[in-house]
């Protein structure tokens, strides 16, 4: 399967520390931010990676991921010249996708859960689109879905004010390949970008998203504010020193694959 990372955005929550420096670069605990996503995309399957930058943070990441080939992977690279949404990245990755469905995931996305990666190995892009769901304490920051009593999706909202329900919209999705002429019809929304949740919205109205609950217990965090950031790093370290373990090591989630 293929897999898309975006880690453009100019991460101005996290300023002065993106002014020089992209995001998705920063430190979490004793790894690059990337390495968390890219480690998610393994496990669930992915051979095949296009990472999308900012035309000045390319190189960087280029000498740091490679070709991929030390991880057991092949990664190449695209660029997102302005950060104009989400939902323009099926549009830049349509050449690498060729028509094909994938497993999108943002760049500063940390994942991490029993049995989650056997979970997401399960799921294919083959046919309609399928997203995750998360039980948050305030929505509001997030896209947000609502399910009737047996789990069908009603309805999604991107940060709403007045949330319809607990569940946010961690940036995981797998997508067949209709998402490309979808994105390419989609308007800005009132802050000017393309969002990925009209894109969702599309497939919820043809009956063709469905939604996995993450289990309680799973670890979903967003690393672009200070306060979430510091928490990655602090539950790496955590788990890591507890346990013995490396968490968001592409390395080692390539051999627990092949097991
Ligand atoms: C984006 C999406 C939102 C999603 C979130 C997950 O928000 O628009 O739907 O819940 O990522 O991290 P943004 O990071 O652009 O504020």
């Amino acid at each position: 399967m293929k897999g898309v990372i975006l880690a453009g955005g100019s991460g101005t929550r996290l300023h002065p520390l993106t002014k020089v420096i992209s995001k998705q670069l920063l430190p979490v605990y004793d790894k690059p931010m990337i390495y968390y996503p890219l480690t998610t995309l393994i496990l669930a399957g992915v051979n095949e990676v296009l990472v999308i930058t900012r035309p000045e943070d390319r190189p960087s990441f280029e000498s740091l991921l490679g070709d991929g080939s030390q991880f057991g992977i092949s990664i190449s690279y695209a660029q997102q010249e302005k950060p104009a949404g989400l939902a323009q990245a099926p549009l830049i990755a349509e050449e690498f996708l060729n028509g094909e469905g994938f497993c999108l995931i943002l760049g500063d996305n940390f994942l991490y859960g029993p049995g989650l990666g056997r979970k997401l190995q399960k799921l294919d892009s083959a046919e309609g689109a399928t997203i995750f769901a998360y039980k948050v304490k305030d929505p509001t920051q997030y896209g947000v879905v609502e399910l009737d009593n047996s789990g069908v999706p009603i309805s999604i909202e991107e940060k709403p004010m007045s949330p319809k329900s607990d569940l946010a919209i961690p940036g995981l999705y797998f997508f067949d390949k209709e998402i490309v002429g979808i994105c390419q019809n989609l308007q800005p929304s009132a802050r000017g970008e393309l969002e990925i949740t009209d894109a969702i919205k599309d497939y919820m109205s043809r009956g063709k998203l469905s939604v996995q609950l993450l289990p309680i217990g799973t670890a979903w965090l967003d690393m672009g504010s200070y306060e979430s950031l510091l928490e990655a790093g602090e539950f790496v370290h955590i788990i890591q020193a507890r346990q013995g373990i490396l968490i968001g090591s592409p390395e080692t989630a390539m051999v627990s694959r092949s097991k």
